[in-house]
């Protein structure tokens, strides 16, 4: 994956391999410190170790997919408000990957599928300077030209198998890093609570099965419900067909596909 000095305005590492994008870039910060400036991006062609969510793995075949990893540094952002950066790079992904497809969404909290099946994963890890967020690892793996999927991921697509065509990486990469910035200066720039406040609203339209009835799975077993809403806090609010609300945090849901 060759960047393109002309358009690619990021400071950007490319490995032909490494265990974790997430990993190498949380070690070249703790190497360097603030010297690794915001946006730096990892991207590597393979990786050994990839991390998903729930301490799961993330697999992805060598040189086909997009994996990647930026740095931020939101320190005007309270911890309590951490979910908004999950918001902005799904929205990112979402909107750029819907170029390419219809059907693109977010599933809660931060999966991009399309149709019922999952395109992209992101795992962000932030990690926290006293009330505030220092430094904020934001990792994606998209599956952009990978034609079969042999692990024990449940329904993995790629956007080779959407299209029925290859797709140019870097590219794809270079907006969607775009696509970020644009939110995260709007972000730092405009009033917090109205910016805020239309993000949630954009998420909120994006998400899958945000209309209709849904199976759901908590520790009490299995249900149906229809999604109210996200609070901006990620909490995620539904209604069962009793019209009893039921609130979760991250973990506590699953949706049953
Ligand atoms: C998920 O479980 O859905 C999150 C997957 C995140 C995978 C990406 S691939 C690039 C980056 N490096 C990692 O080790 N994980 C993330």
């Amino acid at each position: 994956m060759k960047p393109n000095p002309e358009t690619f305005r990021y400071p950007l590492v490319v490995l032909e391999e490494t265990d974790s994008t997430n990993q190498y870039i949380s070690q070249l910060c703790n190497d360097l410190k603030e010297d690794v400036a915001e946006f730096t991006t990892v991207a590597a062609e393979f990786q050994t170790s990839g991390k998903g969510q729930r301490g799961n793995s993330w697999e992805a075949e060598k040189g086909k997919n997009l994996l990647f990893s930026l740095v931020l540094y939101p320190t005007f952002l309270e911890a309590h408000h951490q979910f908004i950066l999950s918001q902005i790079v799904s929205l990112a992904i979402k909107e750029e990957l819907s170029r390419w497809s219809d059907d693109i969404t977010i599933k809660w909290p931060n999966d991009i599928y399309w149709k019922e099946k999952k395109i992209c994963g992101i795992l962000i890890e932030n990690d926290l300077t006293g009330h505030h967020i220092g430094r904020s690892i934001a990792g994606i793996g998209i599956n952009i030209n990978q034609e079969a999927f042999h692990s024990d991921a449940p329904n993995p697509v790629s956007l080779k198998q959407i299209s029925g065509k290859e797709h140019d990486r870097h590219e794809i990469l270079s907006h969607i890093l775009r696509r970020i910035e644009i939110y995260y200066k709007g972000l730092q720039l405009e009033n917090f609570a109205t910016y805020s406040a239309e993000i949630n609203a954009r998420y909120a339209r994006s998400l899958f099965r945000r209309r209709g009835f849904h199976l759901y799975q908590d520790t009490g077993g299995q249900f149906l419900a229809r999604l109210l809403r996200v609070e901006s806090d990620g909490r995620f609010v539904l209604e069962d067909e009793n019209g009893q609300e039921r609130e979760y945090l991250f973990k506590e849901v699953q949706h049953i596909l």
